[in-house]
């Protein structure tokens, strides 16, 4: 009995160790990752003036292929709206500010209190994981007040989530924004058509902006849970609006919820709750994700501005143009807006 007390002791003894080590490691990490190596790089982009202006191509710079984009920019209007809090401005959101949300057709930063300077929108929440419905709810509700008319989309992301807006707007083109449907990772469980998750982001037609909206004045609608992206799909399925299958022409998935390397190197252990959760069949290793990819998430502030590199500068010469499917019948029909 005494040794196998003491040997449990011991065993006590040596996990308080480990623990120990493991916790000064990780702080020693952060003290020196975070103070010395992560800002080094990072405070350029803070300073004010060395903030990157995004390019815009003027129309004499133009090459052939760049109109598409342009072009699709004007018949496929995307707001896009970030779900932010105070304490991330200045860490993480900025960097979403002056990346990827310089595609959108307009950018808001939605978060709990008004700020001026950033801007963001107050949305009058607390804050906290379980607002994040409700921050969704009044942000959709905001948008539908003042931004109804400016745009055909309405895309919700995260403060760490990527978008590659082009290859948003090019699968949005098969589609018109009256169409009932909505778009993002598709998830299998809780709904019967299932439900988008909300790391990945997600778009809602304008059609879907109303009916979500109309939910909750209608009372078809409530605060069920605070799991946003849950709740949200439960929702939209009870307003009739189509949760959209967003995978290319070749069925590879365009929304992704974890970083690119995950995805494309990454092996998921079998008892990963991901196998139950993905609605369609995960793919791994790099058809994982298509050429056309829209969005990853748990993406830290410095690989924003690498994809930012990596997806709208870097280019094989003489390589472009690889998987370039044929804009949809449908794009042809769309109006154009100034
Ligand atoms: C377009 O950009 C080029 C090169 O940056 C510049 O020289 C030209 O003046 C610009 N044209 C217009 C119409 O702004
Ligand atoms: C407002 O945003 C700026 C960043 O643009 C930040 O430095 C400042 O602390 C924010 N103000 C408040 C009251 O949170
Ligand atoms: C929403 O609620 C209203 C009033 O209770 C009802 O008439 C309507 O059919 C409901 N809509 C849906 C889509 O369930």
């Amino acid at each position: 009995m005494i040794s196998k007390h003491r040997c449990i002791s011991w065993l006590y003894f040596m996990a308080g160790i480990v623990v120990g080590f493991c916790a000064i490691f990780h702080f020693c990490r952060n003290i020196f990752i975070y103070t010395a190596e992560k800002p080094a790089a990072l405070l350029l982009w803070k300073k004010a003036g060395s903030r990157p202006k995004l390019h815009l191509l003027n129309g004499s710079e133009l090459h052939d292929k760049d109109h598409l984009s342009i072009d699709l920019s004007r018949k496929v209007r995307v707001l896009c709206w970030i779900m932010t809090a105070p304490d991330s401005l200045d860490t993480k959101t900025i960097h979403v500010k002056y990346s990827w949300t310089q595609h959108c057709n307009i950018a808001l930063f939605m978060s709990s209190v008004t700020n001026e300077s950033f801007p963001t929108i107050g949305l009058g929440t607390k804050e906290g994981r379980d607002q994040l419905y409700w921050k969704t709810i009044r942000a959709f509700q905001y948008i539908h007040k003042h931004y109804y008319e400016k745009a055909d989309w309405f895309f919700k992301a995260d403060d760490d989530t990527y978008v590659v807006v082009e290859n948003l707007r090019w699968m949005l083109s098969n589609y018109t924004p009256d169409q009932p449907v909505y778009f993002g990772k598709r998830f299998k469980p809780f709904a019967k058509q299932g439900y988008m998750s909300g790391g990945a982001g997600y778009v809602l037609s304008k059609e879907a902006l109303n009916r979500f909206v109309e939910g909750f004045q209608k009372e078809n609608c409530t605060h069920t849970t605070s799991t946003e992206d849950l709740a949200l799909g439960q929702c939209m399925e009870k307003m009739g609006v189509i949760a959209g299958d967003s995978r290319d022409t070749e069925q590879r998935e365009t929304f992704h919820p974890f970083t690119p390397d995950y995805h494309i190197t990454g092996r998921f252990d079998k008892s990963f709750w991901y196998w139950k959760y993905a609605y369609y069949p995960i793919v791994e290793g790099p058809q994982c994700c298509s050429d056309l990819a829209i969005s990853f998430h748990y993406v830290e502030p410095e690989l924003m501005h690498t994809l930012e590199y990596f997806t709208h500068h870097l280019r094989p010469y003489g390589y472009q143009y690889r998987y370039q499917p044929p804009l949809p019948e449908n794009a042809k029909r769309l109006p154009a807006h100034d």
